[in-house]
């Protein structure tokens, strides 16, 4: 899968994404980062990538023509028009299906915005859509590109090895992850539940499943109504319920 990125400050991205997993990734070709600086195809002899909004207002806009002329050079050397997407707070929120569904693509671009935003037209034109990663408003939509290749890539095969697999995790059928221990047995007082020491894998299985359930329910109750419970978990959820109830 071959990530591309417009942006106004590329180093934000590489000196990010060349650590840990990512990084790795990337050096072992299973993903690629390509930073496209928008500055570099700017038509304005001073260098000028933005300007004032049409009927004012605060702070000032990114020019269509350098995203659009930077994002034409991508499309010209990928020789196909690629899945685009702009990172912005307007735009959908972005979730784990949407990264699953983003994963199967082999180019996607990232544009991202700076200042007040972009102008509407070039959005139009590359056929952008919008994804926003929360309900807040970041100084730019680096952050927000890097979140979404750190998501996408782990789940582009070959970029997590096997003991790092992503089968078990949050979101994963709608349910947050179960508490995880590791050595030493009791830390500070505290032990590790005795059933994880049991050797009873099936019993194992089943608490974790539980404590997923109330995991869930606790801090995320809203995925409850999205995820597939069977009767037994929802007579579980429903004894516990009253503990969450405020
Ligand atoms: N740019 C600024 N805020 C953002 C957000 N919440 N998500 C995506 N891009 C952004």
């Amino acid at each position: 899968m071959n990530f591309h990125i417009l942006t106004l400050f590329p180093e934000m991205i590489t000196d990010t994404l060349s650590a840990s997993i990512i990084g790795r990734a990337s050096q072992n070709n299973s993903i690629s980062i390509d930073t496209v600086n928008i500055r570099d195809y700017t038509n304005d002899k001073h260098g000028s990538v933005d300007d004032y909004p049409y009927g004012g207002g605060a702070g000032m806009l990114m020019q269509a023509q350098p995203i659009y002329d930077a994002y034409k050079s991508i499309e010209e050397k990928i020789g196909h028009k690629p899945r685009t997407v702009y990172l912005s707070p307007q735009g959908k929120t972005f979730n784990q299906k949407i990264a699953h569904e983003l994963s199967i693509e082999d180019d996607l671009v990232l544009l991202c915005g700076h200042y007040e935003g972009v102008d509407e037209r070039v959005l139009d034109k590359i056929d952008a859509e919008l994804i926003s990663i929360g309900d807040y408003v970041l100084t730019g939509g680096e952050l927000a590109a890097m979140v979404i290749v750190d998501s996408v890539s782990r789940l582009v095969p070959g970029v997590l090895h096997n003991d790092e697999s992503s089968e078990d995790e949050s979101f994963e059928n709608s349910l947050l992850e179960y508490p995880q221990y590791s050595r030493p047995y009791e830390w500070d007082g505290m032990k590790v539940p005795d059933i994880l020491l049991s050797g009873d894998h099936k019993k194992v299985d089943e608490w974790r499943h539980e404590k997923s359930l109330e995991r869930t329910l606790e801090n995320r109750p809203d995925l409850l109504e999205r995820a597939e419970l069977s009767k037994k978990d929802i007579e579980f959820i429903d004894s516990i319920r009253y503990k969450y109830d405020s």
